[in-house]
């Protein structure tokens, strides 16, 4: 009788689609152990991705889908969880502490990457992940400046490595570090590609679940060249939902899918306009792009966020949506979007199987 107690618990958990996964936890293998202690169930759960701030509240739906069924309560239900590594595509080495690598990455330029990025970033840490973020973008770096890192000089200590600083407990790394800000970068690619594989290499960045790599805009030799030389995990695409830069987001798309670099899903920047006066929200860029996109190419849409002044102003002014106001529906939106995505990355390996071998790969002029 309280054995079949426990089962039933088991089965009410296991059914449950969790929303960033959007599977059941029984199909992602999140019910750890169901057992008595007296008259109460305790029930363990075990997400594969950061959840400091996200658990407790699933804890309570859980509890409360539980205590619903009749004969099966009082229930102790608690929720964990761990990031498992997932190696780059290919023959690319995985770097000593990285767990895992996402590249974001959009077709073009200015849809909002390196906002979305830092963001992706800072979520992940303030759901308790151990995180840094490389701004892969020699040519326009902004980091130093989204981070509120302006004037800051990696140190070392050995003479070797180079300490990155520290903001908001993210460790970050960036071109713009080393360089006077107002100095135009006039290296060609490979001397960049050169120069981000150094960046990467010689830096401590001491033990990450995540290294979020701010990509530069674009298809191009420089890009295809990187996604081959870093371990990338997974991918994430940028793109606002006009048609012309869609377009360009499926190029961004096709490049990871050619070098067999898991593509974690498409974020939707600037979606709808939001007027700070009256609150009104209009789809100045046209509706449902990352939609249509995501679902053509069976990618995920991890997250649609607004053209809204204020994710301008905070990241701009070195505070990102996600440290000044994470409660806010803009800081809400950019954690959720971070969970999909980390959720995405820890059934990689799952979709990864039936992937094929990466193809040799020809560069061409785009
Ligand atoms: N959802 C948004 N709402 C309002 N402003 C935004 C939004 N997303 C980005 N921005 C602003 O748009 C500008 C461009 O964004 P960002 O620098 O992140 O784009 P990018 O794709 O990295 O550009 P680049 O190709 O130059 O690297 C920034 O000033 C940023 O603050
Ligand atoms: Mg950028």
């Amino acid at each position: 009788m309280t054995v079949d107690r426990a089962s039933e618990v088991r089965l009410v958990l296991g059914n449950y689609v969790e929303p960033h996964h959007g599977r059941p936890l029984a199909d992602v293998k999140a019910v750890k152990s169901v057992r008595l202690a007296g008259d109460r169930v305790v029930a363990e759960i075990e997400l594969g991705f950061p959840a400091d701030r996200y658990g407790p509240v699933l804890a309570d739906t859980l509890s409360g889908l539980v205590s619903a069924v009749p004969g099966l309560g009082p229930v102790d239900v608690r929720v964990g969880w761990s990031v498992a590594a997932h190696a780059g595509a290919g023959r690319v080495q995985p770097l000593p502490g990285i767990a895992n690598v996402i590249a974001v990455a959009s077709g073009k330029g200015g849809v909002g990457k390196s906002t979305t990025a830092v963001n992706l970033a800072l979520a992940l840490a303030l759901e308790g992940a151990r995180v840094g973020l490389l701004d892969a973008d020699i040519y326009g770096p902004s980091q130093p400046r989204m981070m509120g890192l302006v004037g800051e000089r990696p140190t070392t200590r050995d003479g070797r490595r180079l300490e990155p600083p520290v903001a908001y407990g993210v460790r970050v790394m960036s071109i713009g570090f080393l360089i006077e800000e107002e100095q135009p970068m006039v290296w060609r690619g490979p001397m960049v590609t050169q120069a981000l594989t150094q960046l990467l290499g010689d830096t401590n960045w001491g033990e990450l679940d995540y290294l979020v790599v701010d990509m530069p805009p674009g298809t191009g030799d420089i890009q295809l060249t990187l996604t081959q030389r870093v371990p990338v995990s997974g991918a994430v695409i940028v793109t606002t939902p006009q048609d012309i830069a869609l377009l360009d987001a499926r190029k961004g798309l096709r490049m990871f899918q050619k070098v067999a670099v898991p593509v974690l899903g498409v974020v939707e920047n600037m979606s709808t306009h939001v007027c700070s006066r009256c609150g009104h929200a209009e789809p100045v860029f046209g509706e449902g792009g990352g939609d249509r996109m995501a679902a053509q190419y069976g990618v995920a849409l991890l997250g649609r966020l607004p053209l809204d002044i204020r994710i301008r102003e905070q990241v701009d002014g070195g505070r990102p949506s996600v440290v000044a106001d994470p409660d806010g529906p803009i800081g809400r939106a950019y954690l959720e979007m971070a969970r999909r995505t980390a959720a995405g990355l820890a059934q990689v390996d799952a979709v990864r199987g039936a992937a094929a071998a990466p193809p040799v790969i020809t560069v061409e002029d785009t």
